[in-house]
């Protein structure tokens, strides 16, 4: 099938390469004129495990292309899905800006049957919306609104994709309906089909449920070192249990992220608009605030005063295997540290080149390697857990530091190995602190 996505950002982008490498032919359409320069010299502009690849493949293949005009890419699909931003407004409801520009844009360029679909996250009703918009600039035009939320996860996003969980999309219309299955048809995968306000409310109510997940086990994180429990043996009896899961059970320096932060102020304040206002959400968010605070307590109680100490912090993506640095709480804790006089050196696999370019980059010193930033430091901070963390030599770390204070965010290493490294190990949850 012929297919567009309007907006070749995060979603857009893997959504767009992923349609192409199961044959369908594909353009991808953004209005960053450098953006489609880059994709056009044949460079990925985020980092995504097999995304490069997907891209190059498919552009020589003939069925993925990029343009800046959204006349071509809406001539082309017969089906075109819109992926633009949906930033937070500063009350935490969604800003729906990009979205109505982009129904505007359509609208004058349908010539012929379309299927216009909602890919981007937003609240419910916002399909309704775009129809009114493209029915006001195009009184006349034949075209069917679908939402088709995406569930795909950054560093996971190209397996996400080609073997997702479930596909859901909500729709009015038989024949936007048959259009949809014969995109979808060659994922193997359970199809939901629901109206449209379902599939809208569907996306908000996964991820804010996920969240809780999270707030959940970082509740239970709290009591256990009350108690001198460890959250991670209680995390996995309670995740045996099938109706449970253990999965987003991981204790730690709580969630971030452009993706829950935005998606659960987002879901309080459409609730609230309507009338039913979802206060449980706001706990979850409570308790999300409260674990960096905590951990940040343990740090100054161990150090005393922070001021003047030398402090490396291993991580700063929002979560591994990403490049990704928005609402990542590491940078978040690294802020707070350099804000309160600590001499922060910090080391990331993927995000060095972004971090750079924060404020922040100029106030802390990056540097090549976990072990480097180590040196000389009175405490090390374990804030996003790469794998590679676990695999560097620590007994050589631990000889290179000035006191061996090792504070770990996410639970990344085992207690005993680390205190018979010598270290001052101190862990979420983890028996008593
Ligand atoms: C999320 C959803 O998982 C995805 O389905 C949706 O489409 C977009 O939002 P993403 O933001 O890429 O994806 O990351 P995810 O893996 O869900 O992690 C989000 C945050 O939760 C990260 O900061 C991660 O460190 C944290 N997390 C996750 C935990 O603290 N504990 C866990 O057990 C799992």
């Amino acid at each position: 099938m012929k297919l567009t996505l309007i907006g070749s950002g995060y979603v857009g982008l893997t959504t767009g390469a992923c349609f192409a490498e199961v044959g369908h032919e594909v353009m991808c359409v953004d209005n960053d004129t450098g953006k489609i320069a880059t994709l056009l010299r044949g460079e990925i502009p985020i980092y995504e495990p097999g995304l490069a690849d997907l891209v190059t493949q498919n552009v020589a293949a003939g069925r993925l292309s990029f343009t800046t005009s959204t006349e071509e890419g809406v001539d082309h699909g017969e089906v075109v899905f819109i992926a633009v931003p949906t930033p937070p407004n500063p009350d935490g409801s969604v800003d729906l800006k990009f979205i109505e520009k982009v129904a505007r844009e359509i609208a004058p360029c349908l010539k012929e049957y379309k299927v216009i679909v909602d890919k981007s996250t937003v609240p419910v009703k916002t399909g309704e919306k775009v129809a009114e918009t493209i029915l006001r600039y195009a009184p006349s035009a034949e075209f069917d609104v679908v939402s088709n939320p995406e569930f795909l996860r950054e560093g996971s996003a190209v397996a996400d994709l080609m073997k997702p969980d479930r596909i859901v999309f909500g729709s009015n219309s038989d024949r936007a309906s048959a259009l949809m299955k014969k995109v979808y048809e060659p994922f193997v995968a359970p199809l939901l089909v629901t109206d449209i306000a379902s599939a809208e409310l569907i996306k908000h109510a996964a991820n804010s449920f996920l969240a809780l997940k999270i707030s959940y086990i970082n509740a239970i994180s709290e009591i256990c070192e009350a108690s001198g429990a460890d959250v991670e043996l209680v995390a996995e009896g309670i995740g045996m249990d099938t109706r449970i899961g253990r999965a987003f059970l991981n204790a730690g320096l709580g969630y971030g992220g452009s993706c829950f932060p935005k998606d659960i102020a987002a879901f309080i304040a459409i609730s609230e608009q309507l009338g039913v206002p979802f206060d449980l959400l706001k706990e979850v968010q409570r308790i999300n605030r409260r674990q960096i605070d905590r951990f940040i307590d343990r740090i100054r109680k161990a150090l005393w005063v922070l001021e003047e100490k030398r402090i490396a912090v291993w991580g700063l993506t929002f979560k591994p295997d990403t490049d990704d640095l928005r609402c990542s709480v590491a940078v978040d804790l690294v802020e707070r540290l350099a804000a309160e006089g600590a001499v922060v050196t910090a080391y990331d696999p993927k995000g060095m080149e972004r971090a750079r370019e924060l404020p922040l980059g100029s106030k802390i010193r990056l540097v090549a390697s976990p072990e480097e930033a180590a040196v000389g430091v009175e405490a090390l901070v374990i804030a996003t857990e790469w794998p590679e963390f676990a695999r560097v030599d620590f007994r050589k770390v631990r000889q290179s530091m000035l006191s061996p204070l090792l504070f770990d965010g996410r639970n990344l290493l085992a207690p005993g190995t680390m205190r018979g490294h010598g270290f001052d190990y101190h862990s979420i949850g983890r028996g008593a602190p």
